[in-house]
């Protein structure tokens, strides 16, 4: 199974993937995660893309399109993986067609900005293991850290408002489009994201297994 994760910044893409990297033990590959990795060991590329993370908007695609090409050349990866913030722009949506990589489901999931906001300002995330939290939605059974790995809960530095509100703008200039781009193609599915992450899973579920 080749998916790919659509929806803004929030919609709940990185939870729904790890639910579906378990159930299916098929890859999450997670362009955001790789970035703030490489931020975190302080490498060229991250020292690079340190301060457009942080302000919201997009890393220049050539770099995500490389990021993405190297890690689908991974073993790993030959029978599927869950996209997960990648594409996010129609020229990286058009290179992952280039690479001849077929892609069976696009999973929209859709929340209003209101509810975005509310939900980026709860979020905690694993220092460690990077798991994801919501302070009331979807607490650590171990407060104030991780009940995976133990490792204390941080707020990402893009989860301040004002950051918040750039991101949901660039979703809407930028990444929207996607879904017309991936209707097209016939292999768009739109799931409500709102109704808690059960359900929103088990609609995805519905989809993948029909
Ligand atoms: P990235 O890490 O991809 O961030 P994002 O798209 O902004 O998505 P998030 O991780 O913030 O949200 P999510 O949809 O995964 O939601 P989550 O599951 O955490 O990218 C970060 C940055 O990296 C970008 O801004 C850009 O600079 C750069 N970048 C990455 N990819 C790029 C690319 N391809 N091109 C260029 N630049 C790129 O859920 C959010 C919260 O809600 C959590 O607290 C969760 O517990 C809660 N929650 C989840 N689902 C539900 C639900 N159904 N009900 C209630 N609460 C829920």
């Amino acid at each position: 199974m080749k998916i790919i994760m659509l929806g803004a910044p929030g919609a709940g893409k990185g939870t729904q993937a790890e639910i579906l990297n378990e159930k299916y033990n098929i890859p999450t590959i997670s362009t955001g995660a790789i970035i703030r990795e490489s931020i975190k060991s302080g490498s060229e590329l991250g020292n690079k893309v340190k301060s457009i993370i942080e302000s919201g908007q997009l890393v220049s695609d050539d770099i995500v399109i490389e990021i993405i090409k190297n890690r689908l050349a991974e073993k790993d990866c030959e029978n599927g993986f869950i996209l997960d913030g990648f594409p996010r722009t129609v020229k990286q949506a058009d290179a992952l067609y280039d690479l001849g990589i077929l892609i069976d489901y696009v999973i929209s999931i859709e929340v209003d900005d209101e509810d975005i906001i509310k939900r980026l300002s709860g979020r905690r995330e694993c220092s460690k293991c990077r798991a994801t939290f919501h302070i009331t939605n979807n607490p650590s059974k171990k407060g104030d850290v991780c009940d995976k790995c133990g490792a204390p809960l941080v707020t990402r530095p893009d989860d301040e408002p004002e950051t918040i509100k750039a991101r949901l703008e660039v979703y809407h200039d930028q990444t929207e489009a996607l879904k017309d781009y991936y209707e097209g193609k016939n292999i768009l599915h739109k799931v409500c994201g709102t109704e808690g992450i059960e359900a929103t899973t088990k609609s995805i579920v519905a989809i993948l297994e029909k």
